[in-house]
C-alpha cells in the first residue's frame, strides 16, 4: 500500500525516461539493420523454425493496427472532451512493442523464400520497418510526454505520423496476400475517380458500326492479323524482324523488306508467305499452326489491291458481292485485343507442366508444346518406331485432349491407339501409315472435326472406311498411298472434297 502512494507523490520531472529512449532507439537501429545484415532470402538451407515463425506474421501484424487505431480514437476524445483523464504509457508499448514484433516475423516470413524478386514484398518490408521505427519513436515521445503539464503536440503528430506510415504499409501487405486493386475492385466509380483510377469498363459499349462506316483497316484487317499473325510478329517476339501490330510496321516489313506493296496485293510479301503452298517451308503461319481463312486472305488482298489506306472507309472503297460475302463471314464482334492476349494466357498450367515433364521422360523427344506459350502438344512415336505399342501409347490419356499434331508413323500401335484419340478435339495432323490399323479407326478420326491433314499410306484401310472422311469439314490433305482403296473410291471422294488434295502416288 505505501508503495502505491509514494509512487504518486514522487515529482514526476525526476523520472526521465532516458533507458527507454535508449532501448528505443537500440530497437530501430536494430529493425533497419536486420534486412543489411542477413543474407539472401530463400534457399534450402534456411531452417524450417524460420519458416514456422514468419508464418506468425499474419496473425500478429493485426495488434499494432488495432492498437494504434484506439489510441489514435482515445487520442481525439480526450482532444475534444474537457474531462483530462491520465495519461497512461501502457497502450504505446504494446502498440510499438508489437509492430516491432511483427515486423521481425515478417522479415522470417520474406528470408523464407518465395519473394525474390517480388517488388511490392520489397516495399512492404521496408513500409513495415518504417512505420515500427516511427512507431518506437512515437513511444519514446509518448514516454516524454507524461505528465499532466507536459504539451501532447509533438505526441499527437508522431501518432498520426504512424498510423499514416502503417496505412501505406499495410496496403501494401493486403495488396501481398489479396493482390492488387483488391479494395476498389468492387468500388463505384465515383470512388475510382477520386483516387485517380479509369472507370470500370463497360462491357456492353462495344456498338457494331454499320459496314459502310467501319474503317477497312481498324476494324477488319488488323483483327484478322490479330487471330493470325500477330502472336509471332509483335513486339515481344518480332519473328522474321518483323512486326504486324501496327499499320507503319506493317507496311515497313522485316528482313525481307517490305510487308505490303499498296495497290498491288500479290507483290506484298505478306500475301505471298499466307498463300504459299502449306508444305513450303515458307508458308505462313508456319506448319502446324491454324491457318488463315481464305475469306480473310481476300479481305486482306481486296484493301491492300485498292490502296492499304489505313483510314478509309469500307464506303469508300469498290464493294463486290465476293468481297461483302467473305467480310460477312469474318467474326469482327472478338476485339483485337483479346484475341492476342487469349494467345498469351493460354499458358500451360503448372499441372500439364508436370505432366508433360514426366511423360517427357518416358517418351524423350517425343511429346512437345506446340511453341513455347501454348499449351497444346505435339506428339511423335516415329524414333521408337515398333516398340511404341497401344500400351505405351496409353500412358499419354491424360494429356490426349491437349493434342494438336500426332505422328504415329511405322510405330506399333492399332486400332486402339486410335481410339484412344477421341477426346484430341483440336488435333489438326495426324499420321498413322505404315501401321496396322484398319478402317475400325475411320471411325474416331471422323469424329475429330479440326482434321487437317490425315495421312493413311501402307495402311489396310479400304474403300468402306475412306468413304466416311467426307465428314471432315476442314481437311485439306489425304494420303492413300499404297492402300486398297479404289481408284474408284478416290474419285467418288474427290467428288465428295472437291477442295482436299488427295495423295495417292498414282
Ligand atoms: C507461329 C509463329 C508465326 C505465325 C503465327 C506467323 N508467322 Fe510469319 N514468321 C514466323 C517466323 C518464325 C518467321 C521467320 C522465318 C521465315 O522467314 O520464314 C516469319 C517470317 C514472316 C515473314 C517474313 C518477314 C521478313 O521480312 O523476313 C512474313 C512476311 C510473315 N512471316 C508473314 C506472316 C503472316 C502474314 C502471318 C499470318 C497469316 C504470319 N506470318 C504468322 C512465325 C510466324
Amino acid at each position: 500500500m505505501s508503495n502505491e502512494i509514494d509512487l504518486d507523490a514522487r515529482p514526476v520531472k525526476t523520472r526521465k525516461p532516458w533507458f527507454l529512449s535508449l532501448i528505443g532507439l537500440l530497437t530501430m537501429g536494430g529493425m533497419i539493420a536486420m534486412p543489411f545484415i542477413a543474407g539472401e532470402p530463400g534457399g534450402d538451407e534456411m531452417p524450417d523454425i524460420v519458416r514456422y515463425f514468419g508464418h506468425f506474421h499474419p496473425v500478429i501484424l493485426h495488434l499494432p493496427i488495432g492498437i494504434f487505431v484506439l489510441v489514435l480514437f482515445q487520442e481525439l476524445i480526450a482532444m475534444f472532451s474537457r474531462h483530462k483523464s491520465a495519461r497512461s504509457i501502457v497502450p504505446m508499448f504494446l502498440g510499438s512493442a508489437s509492430a516491432v514484433v511483427a515486423v521481425i516475423l515478417g522479415f522470417l516470413l520474406y528470408q523464407g523464400g518465395g519473394f525474390e524478386g517480388s517488388e511490392l514484398a520489397e516495399d512492404h518490408l521496408w513500409g513495415g520497418t518504417i512505420f515500427a521505427c516511427v512507431a518506437v519513436f512515437t513511444f519514446i515521445v509518448r514516454a516524454w510526454t507524461l505528465s499532466p503539464t507536459a504539451t501532447q503536440a509533438p505526441f499527437r503528430v508522431f501518432l498520426l505520423a504512424s498510423v499514416g506510415v502503417m496505412s501505406y504499409a499495410s496496403h501494401d501487405g493486403a495488396s501481398i496476400t489479396h493482390g492488387k486493386g483488391y479494395l476498389t475492385e468492387y468500388a463505384p466509380d465515383s470512388i475510382r475517380k477520386l483516387l485517380g483510377m479509369e472507370p470500370k469498363e463497360k462491357k456492353e459499349e462495344k456498338v457494331v458500326k454499320p459496314l459502310e462506316e467501319q474503317i477497312v483497316y481498324v476494324d477488319i484487317i488488323q483483327p484478322i492479323l490479330n487471330k493470325s499473325c500477330v502472336k509471332c510478329h509483335r513486339e515481344e517476339k518480332s519473328k522474321g524482324k518483323f512486326r504486324m501490330d501496327t499499320f507503319e510496321l506493317l507496311v515497313k516489313g522485316g528482313k525481307e523488306g517490305d510487308g505490303i506493296e499498296p495497290g498491288n496485293a500479290l507483290d506484298s510479301n505478306i500475301i505471298f508467305r499466307a498463300e504459299l503452298p502449306e508444305d513450303d517451308d515458307e508458308h505462313m503461319p508456319p506448319e502446324g499452326k491454324k491457318d488463315i481463312e481464305d475469306h480473310e486472305l481476300l479481305v486482306v488482298k481486296w484493301w491492300i489491291d485498292q490502296g492499304a489506306d489505313p483510314l478509309i472507309k469500307v464506303g469508300e472503297l469498290e464493294l463486290t458481292d465476293e468481297i461483302r460475302d467473305a467480310i460477312g463471314k469474318l467474326d469482327l464482334t472478338i476485339s483485337p485485343e483479346s484475341e492476342v492476349e487469349k494467345e498469351e494466357s493460354d499458358n500451360p498450367s503448372d499441372e500439364l507442366l508436370k505432366t508433360v515433364t514426366e511423360l517427357g521422360s518416358e517418351f524423350p523427344g517425343g511429346l512437345t508444346f506446340e511453341s513455347q506459350e501454348s499449351s497444346n502438344l505435339t506428339f511423335t512415336g516415329v524414333s521408337l518406331r515398333k516398340n511404341l505399342t497401344d500400351e505405351n501409347f496409353a500412358k499419354l490419356g491424360s494429356v490426349i485432349h491437349k493434342m494438336v499434331s500426332v505422328d504415329l508413323s511405322a510405330t506399333g500401335i492399332t486400332d486402339r491407339s486410335v481410339a484412344l484419340l477421341a477426346p484430341a478435339e483440336s488435333l489438326r495432323m495426324i499420321r498413322l501409315n505404315e501401321t496396322g490399323i484398319t478402317d475400325a479407326s475411320i471411325d474416331t478420326l471422323v469424329k475429330l472435326q479440326n482434321l487437317e491433314s490425315v495421312n493413311l499410306f501402307g495402311t489396310k484401310v479400304t474403300d468402306e472406311g475412306v468413304k466416311k472422311l467426307s465428314a471432315l469439314p476442314n481437311l485439306k490433305r489425304l494420303y492413300l498411298w499404297q492402300t486398297d482403296v479404289s481408284e474408284e473410291a478416290i474419285t467418288d471422294l474427290q467428288k465428295a472434297l472437291p477442295e482436299v488434295e488427295i495423295v495417292t502416288g498414282i
